[in-house]
């Protein structure tokens, strides 16, 4: 029997990188390298990870380095490294510094692993995707980002609130750009198949999509010095699953755009099939012409920033 392990490579060893690179461990998706700028700290996050593996019963191997070159022939490649923001900042602010990092980043991975899958997460998440197909040239169903896993959750999270239930019988859609501009959508909301419109009052409904829309910076006001991380890495883990063992979950994400939704040449997140081929299927839902509007007010935030890029 020919079974062979996959290999997931995460870079960036901060806040959100390893706390993905243990939850990969622990799902046994994969050995798993750490790589950061740093030195000694994917080493020391990577064996500090694996004392832990007699205790959680894992079997993959998970090490941290400096050098690419170890890197080289990795199935799944997720980039986190730059900075997160604090206080006061908007995913925006971050554009600059973050472009030059994820420009570095892609053109060092794609050297040594061509063939690779890539998730990007690091933001602003929609305009870093661009960046990273532009010095990757993977093809597009190679490369997306990581935004809506996390927003639906959010949005999830807090429906299962609002009425005491499970928050797995909650099933909820998130597109547009991961920002103020994002576009719940409870039209395509629903807990255990029933409408969430029937359930909840509108103006409760209003609510939890404004609290979705600046979940990232409930977070950070309370951190201050930091970004949320394990809500993060439990979206990164759940794409990194369904490429990996062919699950076909159908998840909203950053994807490039040829035409769908009629927008073109840049990332935003629409709900897809993702599997063993990345990106497999786009879907394109029936919106209202207001969500068509928000969808579309989201697209040119999106396209501002891609502009204004200096990389
Ligand atoms: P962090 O500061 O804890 O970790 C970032 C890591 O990147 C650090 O260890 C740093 O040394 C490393 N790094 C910086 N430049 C590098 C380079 N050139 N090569 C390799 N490593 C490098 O930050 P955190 O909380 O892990 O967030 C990482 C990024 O992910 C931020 O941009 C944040 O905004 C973004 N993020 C995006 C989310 C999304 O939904 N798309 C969710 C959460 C975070
Ligand atoms: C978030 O939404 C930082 O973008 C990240 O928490």
């Amino acid at each position: 029997m020919n079974i062979v392990r996959k290999k997931i490579t995460v870079v960036g060893a901060g806040h959100v990188g390893a706390t993905t690179a243990q939850l990969c461990a622990y799902k046994k998706l994969g050995n798993v390298v750490m790589i950061d700028i740093v030195e000694g700290v994917p080493q020391g996050k990577a064996l500090d990870l694996m004392e832990s593996a007699p205790i959680e019963s894992f079997d993959m191997n998970v090490t941290g380095t400096n050098d690419y070159a170890d890197t080289a022939d990795s199935d799944v490649v997720i980039i986190t490294a730059g900075l997160p923001r604090k206080p006061g900042m908007t995913r925006e602010d971050l554009r600059d510094i973050n472009a030059g990092i994820v420009k570095d980043v892609t053109e060092n991975i794609i050297k040594h692993s061509p063939n690779c899958f890539m998730i990007v997460v690091t933001n602003p998440v929609d305009t870093m995707t661009y960046v990273a197909k532009k010095y990757s040239n993977l093809p597009k169903n190679r490369i997306m980002g990581m935004a809506g896993v996390l927003d639906a959750a959010r949005f999830r999270h807090f429906i299962s609130l609002e009425l005491g239930v499970s928050n797995l019988d909650v099933k909820a859609m998130v597109m547009g750009l991961h920002g103020g501009a994002m576009v719940p959508l409870p039209s395509h909301t629903s807990v255990a198949g029933i409408p969430i419109k029937e359930l909840i009052p509108q103006d409760r409904i209003d609510d939890m999509v404004q609290r979705t829309r600046d979940g990232g910076a409930e977070i950070v006001k309370y951190l201050k010095t930091g970004s949320a991380y394990y809500a993060p890495a439990s979206s990164i883990t759940q794409m990194v699953e369904t490429i990996v063992r062919d699950k076909k979950r159908v998840l909203p994400c950053p994807v490039y755009l040829e035409g769908e939704y009629g927008l073109h040449d840049m990332f935003m997140g629409v709900p897809c099939v993702i599997g063993a081929h990345g990106v497999e299927k786009i879907l394109e839902l029936e919106l209202t012409e207001e969500e068509t509007a928000q969808l579309n007010k989201s697209a040119e935030g999106v396209k501002a920033s891609i502009s204004q890029l200096k990389v």
